[in-house]
């Protein structure tokens, strides 16, 4: 099957317009992001601090976001951040990042934390994954729009998918907390 270089079509309601500016394929943004973990990255257990890593993510993501979107982003959120297996002092770690689906406004980046000895030649390991949406701002830090990305190989088409399914769910999650809100001001709670 040969990997189309265009943009799968919506599959939601919610998905918003394509914009009319011109597409850009998943691998122009995709970065890697490496960085050897010391004794000022551990936590009380001697292991690598969850936030250090997830520095690593937003940092990642955000050069991804900026790559992608051609100017500044801001995170907007960021999700299912699973820790898979502890990283220790020693390691070098792979922060590796890529835009999976973009909306009028945002994307959401995807990222994989890969994890090896830094002194021994065995395959690295995933330690971890995060998905992160980031807005594109311009300078009075208003969403401005980005480029559609282009899915470029099956995997890139399936990531593409699965972050419309997290957005719908992200959406629904947001309307429906709004509503209760609104709901409960209505009926005159005060929190
Ligand atoms: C993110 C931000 C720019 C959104 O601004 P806004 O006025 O709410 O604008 P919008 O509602 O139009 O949202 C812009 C886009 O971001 C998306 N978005 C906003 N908040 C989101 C959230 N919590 N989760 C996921 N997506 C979100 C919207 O869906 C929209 O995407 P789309 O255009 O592709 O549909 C604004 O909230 C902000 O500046 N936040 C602070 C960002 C920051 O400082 N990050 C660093 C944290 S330390």
């Amino acid at each position: 099957m040969t990997d189309q270089a265009s943009a799968p079509e919506p599959e939601t309601p919610d998905t918003p317009d394509t914009p009319d500016i011109p597409g850009k394929p998943t691998s122009a943004s995709r970065t890697t992001l490496s960085h050897i973990m010391t004794h000022s990255d551990t936590n009380l257990l001697g292991t690598v601090h969850g936030g250090v890593i997830m520095k690593l993510v937003d940092d990642a993501a955000g050069a991804v976001a900026g790559r992608h979107s051609g100017g500044p982003a801001v995170t907007a959120s960021m999700d299912e951040m699973a820790f898979l297996e502890p990283v220790r002092v020693g390691d070098l770690v792979h922060v590796k990042a890529q835009v999976n689906w973009t909306g009028r406004t945002s994307m959401e980046v995807g990222v994989r934390v890969l994890a090896e000895r830094w002194n021994e030649s065995t395959p690295p390991t995933q330690v971890g994954s995060a998905y992160l949406v980031f807005a594109a701002v311009d300078a009075d830090g208003k969403p401005r729009q980005v480029p559609p990305v282009i899915p470029e190989t099956e995997r890139d088409k399936r990531r593409y998918q699965e972050a419309q399914i997290r957005r719908t769910h992200r959406l629904a999650r947001r309307r429906a907390i709004m509503e209760l809100r609104e709901k409960r001001a209505a009926e005159g709670f005060e929190d």
